[in-house]
């Protein structure tokens, strides 16, 4: 495989998460000494740190084929199993937002993950009703969650590998971001790279997607090159400030800051006051605000950060609740 594809393929291409990469190749290759399948992984964190992109360099590591699905697309037991009578050995199959599946799917899973098989029940009546034992090959569950506290306990039992992927570190981005120019064959900065993976907040889909926004504005005003002053340009046009907040960031802390006086605020109160879902706030907006040490969870709600106030230049006023 000579051309690179933006998805990276091998574990070696994987750009960061390395302690979970050097854990990952050692279960790799004990399982194909082995010959057996690799154990179920779960896999768990914000959206768009490579949880997908994952789950396929598993397949392809392990020399299977990768079948996808989601926890809220698979509505019966039998939408399950008509996607598990379609596994052979060594494929893997991964459930994106696994948290999301229902009750009575969940349990046809479990057979399948501990035995591989799968129980059907068969029969007109009550009379007739009997359940039918089909074996399954042996195959590897990847499950992805935002939510590792959301997974019912005994599915979360089941998984043999359990890892939270991290927000990346800026030398991590600068390789993603490099990575894509390259692959995009576009031409661009050092400064204009630093610049990008500074305003990702963590996070590679972020990085992709701002990047190739910036090569819109290179290629429609810089004949194609990006340049630190063009990428710099059309981030503050896209509103992703300096520290890659944009404008639901904006909106969530100015909302706390000015109409709960800081916080404490319920997350439903903050949701409905700025008009956003609060599954939404809670699984993509807080945690990096958390992770920059923006805001704070405490028991009687969230509360922003005086390194919040400063960033928005609002003058810090200590919340005397
Ligand atoms: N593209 C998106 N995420 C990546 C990663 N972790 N490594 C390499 N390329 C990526």
């Amino acid at each position: 495989r000579l051309e690179m594809t933006l998805r990276p393929y091998t574990l070696d291409e994987y750009i960061g998460q390395e302690t979970l990469k050097e854990n990952l190749r050692v279960f790799i290759n004990a399982a194909k000494q082995r010959s057996e399948a690799l154990d179920h992984v779960l896999l768990y964190g914000p959206p768009g740190l490579g949880k997908t992109t994952l789950a396929y360099i598993l397949a392809h590591e392990m020399g299977g084929n990768l079948k996808t699905t989601s926890g809220p697309s698979i509505e019966k037991s039998g939408d399950l199993a008509s996607i598990l009578s379609t596994l052979e050995p060594g494929d893997v199959l991964f459930i994106d937002e696994i948290h999301r599946l229902p009750k009575q799917v969940e349990e046809v899973l479990y057979p399948a993950m501990e035995d591989y098989c799968l129980d059907i029940v068969v029969g007109k009546d009550r009379a007739t009703t009997h359940s039918i034992r089909l074996d399954l090959p042996p195959f590897t569950l990847v499950g992805a969650t935002t939510r590792a506290g959301d997974l019912s306990a005994p599915l979360r039992d089941r998984f043999g590998i359990v890892s939270q992927l991290e927000y990346y570190q800026l030398p991590e981005l600068e390789q993603i971001v490099a990575r894509t120019a390259r692959v995009m064959d576009t031409d661009i900065e050092p400064d204009a790279i630093a610049e990008i993976a500074r305003r990702s907040r963590g996070t590679p889909r972020i990085a992709n997607r701002l990047f190739r926004r910036v090569r819109d504005f290179a290629d429609v005003y810089n004949e194609g090159l990006i340049s630190q002053d063009v990428a710099k340009d059309a981030l503050d046009r896209l509103q992703v400030d300096s520290l890659g907040l944009d404008h639901v960031d904006h909106k969530y802390l100015r909302g706390i800051i000015e109409r709960f006086k800081g916080g404490p605020v319920g997350l439903e109160a903050i949701a409905s006051s700025i008009g956003e879902e609060p599954g939404t706030i809670e699984d993509v907006y807080e945690p990096y605000l958390l992770q920059i040490g923006f805001i704070n969870r405490t028991p009687r709600g969230r509360i922003v950060t005086a390194k919040a106030y400063d960033h928005l230049k609002v003058p810090y006023q200590k919340n005397l609740f």
